[in-house]
């Protein structure tokens, strides 16, 4: 279920060119910030202003909506952020979690080895070989100075729980939140009753000390996962289901409007697999620089319910009643990034047209994942009786999705401006509108205009919504 990968890089154009146009556009409209900017920023943690935030929830309830609600072998899960520091022991963090940090010995700049010019493509292997550096002949970007052998740097944030900030209190900040689902497989089980092959889905925030995070909020070191973890008969059912994940996820990208050729499969060779993991392909995506992984799909066969079992002392076994077996399940498990996932979104909805002379920009976002679903705007804000009834009809609207008010425009300016954040439908109140009742909705791709009875806009636009979400 591998797709051969594209070799040349450029065959497959990116969305857009460059990244410095959709950080522009996330500022300027207020998808996403620096954090504490008015201190200078924080590197590697972003904040989501007012149009990001609603981005970002709509991408997390799609996920929701395709891994829970629509189907009947998945339930949902929120575990704690902080867990017993012996699950990260158990899991293989702790003595395992690490990336390849080289340090500069004159200007003492560390880098991730495998993230500089000319160590790219290293395989696994070599990027734990002490001698790879002087091999490769590799020298500081920065200064030009000689670079340490990689060492392995933990990629884990700690912190003390308690008021003694002694070894005994160290707590980890989770890296993933695969854990908080397989130390609660046993209480999600038997509490809903769900047979294997069924999965457990979390939505929340991971921490990372990237050693070079970057390209905005691609690497982040504060960032939220959506995974999910399918538990399954051990051996050939878990092979079966991870191929029938790969389809299954890319296809999500795709519903929600991802072009299907700016996406492809890598699988990881075998020196590269993490430590969990028997088998692991990544779902990738065309961002402005290169291809990166958007997603993993990995099968971690019975290495997390069998270690914590043997670790707890718990029995985590799963008792089969069709066949009178008892097993521990194997796993394969989904992991998505959400901020991830909302930049690819971002990213490829972005479009520049030439409209009448004039550019226009558009982000083509399926309207489900759209900040705002319609803006209501008067032709005529001097006129009460037209404001009156644009905010009787937005408040009308708001009960159900997100609406807003704008009148600080002239309309042609007022639609440019919901149209560069993705506002699928405008509706303009006019004049005619207090004689007949009817107002004008604008369709944010075609640019089309069509006159509907003031009653009739709500069920237009959850009618299109419904389709629009497939
Ligand atoms: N539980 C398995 C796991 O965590 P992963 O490939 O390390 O697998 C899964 O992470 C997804 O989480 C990635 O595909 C990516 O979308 C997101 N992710 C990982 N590290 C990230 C970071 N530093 N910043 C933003 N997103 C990240």
């Amino acid at each position: 279920m591998t797709d051969t990968p594209t070799l040349d890089l450029n065959a497959v154009a990116p969305a857009v060119d460059s990244l410095d146009t959709i950080v522009s556009l996330s500022k300027r409209r207020g998808f996403i910030f620096p954090s504490s900017e008015i201190y200078g920023g924080i590197n590697a943690v972003w904040d989501y202003g007012p149009l990001g935030v609603e981005l970002k929830n709509n991408v997390k309830r799609a996920w929701w909506r395709a891994m829970v609600q629509e189907r009947t072998d998945i339930v949902g899960l929120d575990a704690g952020i902080l867990m017993h520091p012996q699950v990260w022991v158990t899991s293989g963090h702790v003595g395992s979690f690490s990336d390849p940090l080289v340090e500069c010995a004159t200007c003492h700049r560390r880098y991730r080895l495998d993230e500089l010019s000319g160590a790219e493509d290293l395989s696994a292997t070599d990027l734990r070989d002490p001698g790879i550096v002087e091999r490769l002949g590799l020298v500081c970007p920065n200064d030009g100075g000689p670079l340490s052998p990689p060492r392995r740097f933990n990629l884990m944030f700690t912190s003390h729980m308690g008021p003694v900030e002694d070894d005994g209190s160290v707590v980890y900040f989770r890296p993933e939140t695969a854990q908080g689902s397989y130390v609660n497989f046993k209480n999600v089980q038997q509490s809903s009753r769900k047979k294997v092959p069924f999965g457990i889905a979390q939505i929340g925030k991971s921490f990372r000390n990237e050693i070079s995070p970057g390209n905005f909020v691609f690497r982040m070191r504060e960032f939220e996962q959506m995974e999910m973890q399918y538990f399954v008969r051990p051996g050939e059912a878990a092979a079966v289901a991870f191929e029938d994940w790969l389809p299954a996820r890319k296809a999500w990208y795709e519903r929600y409007g991802v072009a299907p050729d700016r996406l492809r499969f890598r699988e990881h060779a075998s020196d590269e697999l993490a430590h969990y993991a028997r088998k692991a392909i990544d779902i990738e995506y065309r961002f402005p620089f290169g291809w990166k992984e958007l997603e993993g799909i990995h099968n971690r066969g019975d290495f997390d319910l069998g270690s914590h079992a043997k670790a707890s002392g718990e029995n985590l076994e799963y008792f089969d009643p069709t066949t009178d077996e008892h097993f521990i399940p194997w796993v394969v498990e989904t992991a998505a990034g959400a901020d991830r996932a909302a930049f690819t979104f971002l990213i490829d909805a972005y479009r520049e047209e030439e409209v009448r002379g004039e550019k226009r920009v558009v982000l083509a976002l399926n309207p489900e994942l759209a900040p705002y679903k319609v803006a209501v705007l008067p032709l005529l804000k001097k006129r009460a009786e037209i404001v009156a009834l644009c905010h009787r009809l937005r408040d009308d609207l708001a009960r159900d999705v997100m609406a807003v008010y704008d009148d600080t425009a002239a309309i042609g300016k007022l639609y440019r401006r919901q149209d560069e954040i993705g506002t699928p439908w405008c509706v303009t109140v006019d004049v005619d509108s207090l004689e007949d009742g009817a107002v004008t909705v604008r369709d944010r791709d075609t640019m089309t205009q069509e006159r509907v009875p003031v009653e009739g806009v709500k069920r237009l636009v959850l009618d299109r919504l419904s389709t629009a979400r497939g």
